[in-house]
C-alpha cells in the first residue's frame, strides 16, 4: 500500500521536473488530459457509429480518428483550464518528434579565448540586428554568434540567415517559467546579449546571469516614454500627443524593469509640425542605425579594458 503511494509520489515529482510545473499546475494538466481523454472516447465511438465498416478496416479507422480528435479535445479543454500555452508546447512538442522537424538547429559550440560572442534578440523586423552584424562582420574582438527571438515569423531571422548567423526560437514556458535558456547561453559561450526591438521582459535570473552585460535600444529619450506598452508606435505617438519638440534614442544597460537600466547613449531628434508616429519612426531608426553599433562596441571595449 504505502509502496504503492511512494511510487505515484516519485512519478509526479518527475512530471513536475520533466514539464518544470508546480503541483497545482501539474493536477490541472493531469486533470485536462483526463478530461481530454474521455471527450476523444466518446465522441470517437460516435463517429465510429457512422461508418459501416468492421474488422480490421474499423480497428486502422478508429485508431486514425483517436488520433486526430484527441489533441484537438486536450486542446479545448486545456483553454477553461488555464493550460493552453503548455498543451500547445507540449502537442508541438509531440509533432516535432513525430516530423523529425525540430524548431532549433544544433548550436555551435563556445569557441575558447576567442572573440567577445554577441546575442541579439530581437522579435521584428530586425533592421538594427542587420546593422550590428554588418558592423561587427570581420571586427577583430567582436562578432554575432547568435540571434535569439520569440516569433518564428519574425524577419530578423531571415537577416540573421543572410549573414549565416545562427538562430535560436525560445519559448515562452521555458524563458519565463523555466532556466530562462541561461544553460545553453553559457553552453554556447554568449558573453553579451543586445536587445534590438525583443518584446519580452527579461527574466530577473537572466539580468543577473548577465550583469551590465545586456544592452537595450529605447526609440525615446528615457526616462520619458519608457515601461510596459511603450514600444513600436506607441512609443511616437505618446511623443507627438504630448507636444514634445524633441524625441530620440536611449541605449542603456538593462535591469529587472522595463526600460530602466543606465543610461549609456542618447541622440536627439527634432519633432516637427506636421510629423506622424511614422515619420518620427524613420527619424529614430535612422538615429538607431548610426549609433547603435558603435555605442555597443564602445561599450564592450571599454569594459574590456577595465577588466584586464
Ligand atoms: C527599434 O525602434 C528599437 O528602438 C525598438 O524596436 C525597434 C526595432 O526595430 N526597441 P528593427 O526591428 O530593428 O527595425
Amino acid at each position: 500500500m504505502f509502496k504503492h503511494f511512494y511510487l505515484v509520489c516519485g512519478m509526479f515529482q518527475k512530471f513536475q521536473e520533466k514539464w518544470k510545473v508546480g503541483p497545482v499546475q501539474l493536477f490541472i494538466i493531469l486533470l485536462t488530459f483526463a478530461v481530454g481523454g474521455t471527450l476523444t472516447g466518446m465522441i470517437g465511438r460516435r463517429i465510429m457509429n457512422l461508418i459501416p465498416v468492421d474488422g480490421i478496416v474499423w480497428v486502422i479507422i478508429y485508431i486514425i480518428v483517436m488520433t486526430l480528435i484527441w489533441p484537438l479535445m486536450v486542446i479545448l479543454v486545456s483553454i477553461p483550464m488555464g493550460q493552453f500555452v503548455f498543451f500547445r508546447n507540449y502537442l508541438g512538442r509531440i509533432a516535432a518528434r513525430f516530423t523529425g522537424k525540430q524548431k532549433n538547429q544544433p548550436l555551435p559550440s563556445a569557441e575558447k579565448a576567442s572573440r567577445v560572442n554577441l546575442a541579439i534578440f530581437a522579435s521584428g523586423t530586425g533592421t538594427n540586428a542587420r546593422k550590428i552584424i554588418e558592423h561587427f562582420t570581420n571586427h577583430p574582438s567582436i562578432k554575432v554568434g547568435l540571434v535569439v527571438s520569440n516569433k518564428p515569423a519574425a524577419g530578423v531571422l531571415d537577416v540573421a540567415k543572410d549573414f549565416g548567423v545562427p538562430t535560436f526560437l525560445i519559448e515562452k514556458e521555458e524563458f519565463f517559467r523555466g532556466h530562462s535558456y541561461i544553460p545553453l547561453f553559457r553552453e554556447i559561450g554568449i558573453d553579451f546579449i543586445i536587445l534590438a526591438g525583443f518584446l519580452w521582459k527579461i527574466p530577473p535570473a537572466l539580468v543577473a546571469a548577465y550583469p551590465s552585460r545586456m544592452i537595450n535600444i529605447h526609440p525615446a529619450l528615457l526616462p520619458k516614454y519608457g515601461g510596459k506598452g511603450m514600444y513600436g508606435k506607441f512609443v511616437h505617438e505618446a511623443v507627438i500627443a504630448a507636444g514634445e519638440k524633441e524625441s530620440g534614442i536611449t541605449i542603456h544597460y538593462v535591469d529587472e524593469q522595463y526600460d530602466h537600466g543606465a543610461t549609456i547613449f542618447q541622440a536627439t531628434c527634432p519633432v516637427e509640425d506636421g510629423d506622424t508616429p511614422e515619420t518620427l519612426a524613420e527619424k529614430i531608426h535612422s538615429l538607431e542605425h548610426a549609433h547603435f553599433p558603435q555605442v555597443i562596441e564602445e561599450a564592450i571595449l571599454s569594459q574590456l579594458v577595465k577588466n584586464h
